[in-house]
């Protein structure tokens, strides 16, 4: 930040030092159907609100507005499946269409403003037409990701009380086939709460049966329904509730307004993804995630771009050259997707063979998210693409990014491993466990200063409380990202991974307390701990290891296969749980704490030491022997440092 003339420096100075001036400019992008009382209104601190008093829709600055200002001929969706070998192009005049009838049809079932709608669905534009749907009615969207089991669907569909669950007959997976709707209905019958309609969209791959009266056929109730107008809402009332892991096993609901959500990410994909209005913008995520909600539904439609709905994976569907079809056959300048993607084409196609048989002269750069890009994959991606590669940092949580190298604005030389610096409206800083800032390049708690930007989650669904206490009360003034990092002598912010008890697996964010609650209901199991190891792939695998009631005796490899079972049923496939050890003893301090973070170094071959505050420090050598034996804590145990 030395040099003032920079359109980066610029922006961030004004978004800092006059937070006001600059959103409220921003927002006058967007339609109004009544302007804001307030840009930012602090009454409440520390919980802040954007826009009060103002009223607008989202659906209707996302599709409406464009078909009335000529847009209604272009692309605003593609949906490429290579799993069902679908390409299927809907513009923006007939999604307009569809989105009205499909939000005639929640109205027709009940719903009504403020209403949660709870989405299980694979990745077909149906989804995107269920979330447009909800906004245009002002109900509230839940999306619960499909590789979720049913037990943590159920945790969700209790906390969100949805009146109807839009449904799938199936999704498709590389190697198989999943049937969406026994996995709901076993997530119903573990809920409290019952929705009073489900609709479920039947796919010709697979038909699933309906229950009389409450199951609605998706095609059955369209072909009758009457499209609905834009109900205008206010910018502080909730678009969604999209749940993220909590440090516990109960997941927390990061709640989305509408008004400061479509002022920054429509600000975000100028200036921060250097997009112009008409182009292709393709975010390879999953609409159960925070990047699929931004970035494949809401962003690039706010903008007036075509956004891509990829129904396959970067390998397998059917090979390493996936991604390069894609962004060829539909044009796309801009590619966003996490570093375990380009891993996995890495290590099919190593001399990015596949990539010379497409053309992606006019692609123009790659962001990656969702996990810390290590510098070899930046290399390797940067080396093939010869575009810029771009790493950014962000969270379910900010909803948009935090900091990014913002192409739009001004393009920084790149420090592989640093997703570069803050995004204008975001404050970062580092602090010690006194809340002191460290000097440049120590590494600390990453904290955003408040108030956040726009976008960014004003609270947790209906839990005031625990939004406060988990993100604003261990640095008063500050929001805690979980994220531990430094920032260097160039103003460069680098994240060196969570310090709490979340781990990063494939990019998705995972609770290892929702691991551990479902290990922990086995019947012969008295106490366990789940810990992130290492992984080449996918950043992070969880580990498990448990020790077993007095007195049971079990084959080990059948008690490890139902542990591994039991996770996946509970948790869910998502959760890449595959290892557990079982193990005599926990270590733990004298307190009765488990040593979870050494033995993540141990597990990892990193540094340790015995900690002080150790019960019996011949339990480390135990858990060593153990995780030996799954393959881990291979390298040379150096100790130093502790817990
Ligand atoms: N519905 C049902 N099951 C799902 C699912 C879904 N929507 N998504 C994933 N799963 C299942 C997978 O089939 C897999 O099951 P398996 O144990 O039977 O093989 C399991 O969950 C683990 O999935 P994942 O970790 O994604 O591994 P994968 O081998 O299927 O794919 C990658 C690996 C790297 C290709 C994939 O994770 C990827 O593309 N990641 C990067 C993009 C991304 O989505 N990032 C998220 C935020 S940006
Ligand atoms: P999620 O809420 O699932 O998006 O996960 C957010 C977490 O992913 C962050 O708190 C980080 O730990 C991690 N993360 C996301 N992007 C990056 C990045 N570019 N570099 C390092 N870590 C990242």
């Amino acid at each position: 930040m030395t040099d003032p003339r920079d359109a980066y420096t610029e922006a961030y100075l004004a978004a800092r030092d006059n937070p006001e001036q600059f959103w409220g400019e921003a927002a006058r992008a967007l339609h109004w159907d009544v302007p804001w009382e307030r840009v930012l209104d602090d009454t409440k601190a520390p919980l802040f609100r954007w826009f009060t008093g103002g009223q607008l829709n989202t659906c209707h600055n996302a599709i409406d507005r464009h078909v009335a200002n000529g847009r209604g001929a272009q692309a605003a969706v593609i949906y490429d499946s290579p799993v069902t070998n679908t390409i299927r192009t809907i513009s923006y005049a007939e999604l307009l269409d569809e989105v009205a009838r499909f939000a005639g049809v929640l109205q027709s079932l009940g719903v009504q403003r403020g209403d949660r709608v709870v989405i299980y669905m694979p990745m077909t534009p149906e989804t995107l037409i269920g979330m447009y749907a909800c906004a245009r009615i002002g109900a509230v969207h839940s999306v619960v990701f499909g590789g979720f089991a049913p037990h943590e669907l159920a945790v969700r569909i209790d906390d969100a009380e949805p009146k109807v669950i839009l449904t799938a007959s199936c999704g498709i997976e590389v190697q198989r086939m999943v049937p969406y709707k026994p996995l709901l209905d076993d997530a119903l019958r573990l809920a409290t709460h019952q929705p009073a309609h489900v609709v479920v969209l039947q796919r010709d791959v697979h038909r699933c049966e309906l229950t009389p009266g409450r199951d609605h056929d998706w095609a059955q109730v369209m072909r009758n329904a009457q499209p609905v107008p834009c109900v205008p809402v206010l910018a502080t009332d909730p678009l969604y509730v999209l749940y993220t892991s909590g440090t516990t096993g109960q997941p927390k609901g990061v709640v989305r307004d509408h008004g400061g959500h479509a002022v920054a990410l429509h600000w975000s994909m100028q200036h921060v993804y250097g997009m112009q209005p008409g182009e292709v913008f393709w975010a390879a995520s999953d609409f159960g995630w925070a990047v699929g909600h931004s970035y494949i539904v809401y962003a690039p439609l706010l903008y007036g771009c075509t956004t891509v709905v990829h129904e396959g994976k970067p390998v397998g569907t059917p090979d390493a050259g996936e991604f390069w079809r894609v962004i060829e056959q539909h044009d796309v300048r801009v590619l966003f997707t996490a570093p375990t993607a380009f891993r996995a084409i890495k290590r099919e196609d190593p001399q990015g063979t596949f990539f010379t048989r497409y053309d992606l002269s006019r692609f123009r750069a790659l962001f990656l998210a969702g996990e810390r890009l290590d510098p070899d994959t930046y290399h390797w991606a940067r080396a093939l693409l010869q575009k810029p590669v771009v790493d950014h940092w962000w969270q379910t949580e900010t909803g948009w990014p935090v900091a990014a190298n913002c192409l739009g604005l001004t393009a920084f030389p790149v420090k592989p491993g640093s997703p570069t610096k803050p995004v204008p409206g975001y404050t970062v800083q580092i602090l010690d466990d006194d809340g002191h800032e460290v000097p440049p390049n120590k590494e600390g708690a990453v904290v955003i200063k408040l108030p956040l930007p726009p976008g960014t989650l004003p609270t947790l669904w209906r839990n005031d409380a625990r939004f406060v206490e988990t993100y604003l009360s261990r640095y008063p003034g500050y929001y805690l990202t979980g994220d531990g990092g430094y920032i260097d002598e160039d103003g460069y912010l680098f994240i060196m991974g969570r310090v709490d008890d979340i781990i990063i697996v494939a990019g998705h964010n995972l609770s290892t307390g929702s691991m551990e609650q479902a290990l922990s209901g086995h019947p012969d199991v008295a106490e366990c701990a789940v810990i992130g190891v290492k992984d080449a792939l996918k950043t992070q695998l969880p580990v498990g290891l448990v020790v077993l009631k007095a007195g049971v005796q079990r084959d080990a490899a059948s008690l490890q296969a139902e542990l591994v079972q039991r996770v996946r049923e509970q948790v869910g496939p998502v959760a890449n749980f595959r290892q557990v050890a079982i193990v005599a003893r926990l270590p733990k301090t004298r307190s009765g704490k488990v040593l979870r973070k050494t033995m993540r170094a141990i597990a990892d071959g990193d540094a340790w030491s015995v900690p002080a505050t150790i019960d019996d420090p011949t339990t480390l050598s135990e858990i060593t022997t153990a995780l030996q034996q799954l393959g881990l804590a291979r390298a040379p145990i150096i100790q130093i440092g502790g817990e």
